[in-house]
């Protein structure tokens, strides 16, 4: 499901129509092999929420211009499904918003390859729109850290002992700075001061934190029509989120769920009975509880100044982010 068809996004319903052309725009080559797969993967849709939160961001000072912003949306956005198109050849995800995965329908060469193509597409979207060397640098630290956090994960993966301190520093990497990044270059690009931008950035780290911790419940909780990925997927491949931390302390069959979740050739029948386990420990609540910590930090973090409708929309995707499903 894509944010625009959410009535708290009506205010950027047509910038978000716009990026959904200059998307197909972007990924048009004089190979015809790229073009199909790049079209494929925008029309597979995806929630857009990280263009929406720049977008929005970029309309909270006095500076908007859609002409100035659109470029920096349109990267990000590929940058995304860069990211995506890479991480699931790492996961093995066959399905994706809905869709067959870039690896499911073209093999892994042509993926990585593809992910490769629309990273280097965004930044050349970026180049001499006079941005400055800020926001240049601050999107490519953006690649840096999300493949850092991909790195932390999948050289850990099996293993059980992981605190949730290495959890949350994983997921900030993979996805909060992310989300901050988006909400940062949108003030930036709004004119709003130093301070307000600092508040922006907090925002967008706070609600990606709480992003990923519920995107990893949805996995162990979650319906895989509903979220049109894979579900359950994160224990099969090795990946021990914060619901499977928690419960591999806390629950009554935390034995026998570490035997399962350190076992490399895991089967299906093992992956159902580690979700059962961890689906009635405490881990649920516990993730539940530490998602509203950060959707509250995250309005704590908002400024006060600046324009009333996007501070409003931005309260709104907070609370969102607590209660979606897919
Ligand atoms: C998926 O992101 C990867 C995570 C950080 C959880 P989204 O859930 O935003 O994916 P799309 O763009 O809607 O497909
Ligand atoms: C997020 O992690 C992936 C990136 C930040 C690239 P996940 O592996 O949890 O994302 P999904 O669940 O496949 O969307
Ligand atoms: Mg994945
Ligand atoms: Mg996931």
């Amino acid at each position: 499901m894509q944010l625009v068809k959410m009535k708290m996004f009506h205010m950027i319903k047509k910038d978000l129509s716009v990026l959904e052309d200059e998307l197909l725009k972007a990924v048009t080559s004089d190979v015809p092999i790229i073009t199909e797969i790049g079209t494929h993967l925008v029309k597979s849709g995806g929630k857009r929420l990280r263009p929406a939160l720049f977008l929005l961001a970029a309309r909270a000072g006095e500076n908007f211009s859609i002409e100035r912003a659109m470029p920096l949306a349109v990267a990000i956005e590929m940058i995304h499904m860069a990211s995506l198109v890479h991480d699931d050849v790492i996961d093995k995800a066959d399905t994706r918003r809905g869709s067959l995965t870039a690896n499911a329908k073209w093999g892994n060469q042509a993926a990585i390859l593809s992910g490769d193509y629309l990273f280097a597409r965004a930044f050349s979207l970026t180049v001499g729109k006079n941005y400055g060397e800020s926001i240049a640098m601050k999107l490519s630290k953006l690649v840096t850290e999300l493949v850092s956090g991909e790195i932390m994960q999948d050289t850990t993966v099996y293993l059980a002992d992981h605190t949730i301190a290495d959890y949350r520093a994983r997921i900030e990497k993979k996805t909060a700075n992310f989300l901050a990044l988006c909400c940062e270059i949108g003030g930036m690009v709004s004119g709003l001061g130093e301070s307000d931008v600092k508040g922006l950035y907090a925002y967008g780290h706070a609600i990606g934190m709480a992003f990923q911790m519920t995107d990893d419940l949805l996995d162990i909780t979650g319906d895989a029509k509903k979220l049109g990925k894979p579900a359950g997927n994160d224990i099969k491949q090795g990946v021990v989120t914060l619901p499977v931390i928690r419960a591999l302390k806390t629950s009554a069959d935390r034995e026998e769920l570490r035997r399962i979740v350190t076992c490399r050739d895991m089967t299906d029948e093992m992956v159902r009975r580690a979700l059962d386990i961890v689906r009635v420990s405490d881990g649920v609540e516990y993730t539940k509880s530490c998602v509203d910590e950060y959707l509250s930090e995250a309005k704590r973090c908002l400024p006060e100044n600046i324009n009333s409708d996007v501070r409003k929309t931005f309260i709104e995707a907070a609370d969102y982010i607590g209660k979606r499903d897919f």
